[in-house]
């Protein structure tokens, strides 16, 4: 068994990225810019944003946070969206999810410009991805082909069982491993809660993405030997060995299905770490207008 490191790759990643901002300062260009907007006091909001915020800073982009309370009217929301879409100092900006109730989310995604939309939200970048056209891809999809790419998995003609069917991962994902070409052409199946034949599923899975958020969810007696598997579970549950109260764990019971797996993704230190620097390589795109003029 091989454990894909994503915390090795992340940091690889960012030295790659920072390399080319300081390429692209040495040739006379401004370094990419990233706002994120952050309404609330959401813990897990605020952690993701200070996360995001910092990252940028190491790369060498430029980074500003917004932040309104959660009492912000939604047209004064879209009133921000628009003037960060007309502000060309700005490359790529992300409304921080989830927004406060009485604010509609779908409204506030559809009002950003695509071109600036680096967290792959955007109707028209999820169509485009799903046409195999130039696009942003979400950052958690694009993180788990990475992962997979780095490790050079073989892919072609694979049959790849998705758990979840979120618009943030579970779709995306499959579209990605089903679209012509490296990391994909798999024969995907896209399982949920719903889905009455999961184990079975599961049992005739090369790959497998486990997205449902369930804490251990997939056990050893549900995958094959030399089963690749992506754990993007990251539920937070009660431990007594961290000074905070709580560990993160994954929809993957993780020692059980390890002992069978040729490669497995452990939660932490798998898949999140890529997340963000998805989202860091999105933002140099949008710097250097490589994807939209
Ligand atoms: N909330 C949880 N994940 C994300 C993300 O990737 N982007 C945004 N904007 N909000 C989130």
């Amino acid at each position: 068994m091989q454990l894909i490191d994503g915390k090795a790759v992340s940091a690889q990643i960012k030295k790659e990225i920072a390399q080319e901002v300081g390429e692209m300062r040495k040739a006379g260009m401004r370094a990419p810019k990233l706002v994120a907007v952050l309404v609330g006091h959401d813990g897990g909001s605020e952690t993701y944003v200070a996360s995001k915020h910092k990252t940028c800073l190491e790369v060498g982009f430029d980074s500003d946070v917004i932040r309104f309370e959660s009492d912000i009217t939604e047209a004064e929301l879209l009133a921000c969206v628009e003037q960060l879409n007309n502000d060309d100092s700005v490359d790529g900006f992300i409304v921080q999810l989830p927004l406060p109730k009485h604010i509609n989310e779908q409204k506030i995604i559809e009002a950003i410009d695509y071109r600036k939309d680096v967290d792959g939200f955007h109707p028209i970048n999820v169509g485009r991805m799903s046409i195999g056209l130039p696009c942003f891809v979400s950052a958690t999809p694009a993180g788990i082909v990475e992962l997979l790419k780095r490790y050079h998995i073989e892919t072609k003609g694979k049959h790849c069982v998705v758990l979840g069917r979120s618009n943030i991962v579970g779709k995306p994902v499959a579209g990605l491993m089903s679209q012509k070409g490296y990391p994909g052409d798999c024969t995907v199946t896209v399982c949920h809660s719903r889905s009455e034949n999961l184990k079975e599923m599961c049992l005739q899975a090369d790959i497998i993405i486990a997205a449902l958020g369930v804490p251990g969810f997939l056990k050893g007696d549900m995958v094959k030997e030399g089963v690749v598997v992506v754990d993007v579970g990251t539920t937070r549950v009660p431990s007594t060995e961290t000074k905070s109260g709580f560990r993160l764990k994954g929809d993957v019971e993780f020692d059980e299905v390890a002992k069978k797996a040729s490669y497995i993704t452990p939660v932490p230190g798998g898949v999140g770490p890529m997340t963000i620097i998805s989202l860091m390589k999105n933002t140099l795109l949008a710097g250097k207008k490589e994807i939209y003029k």
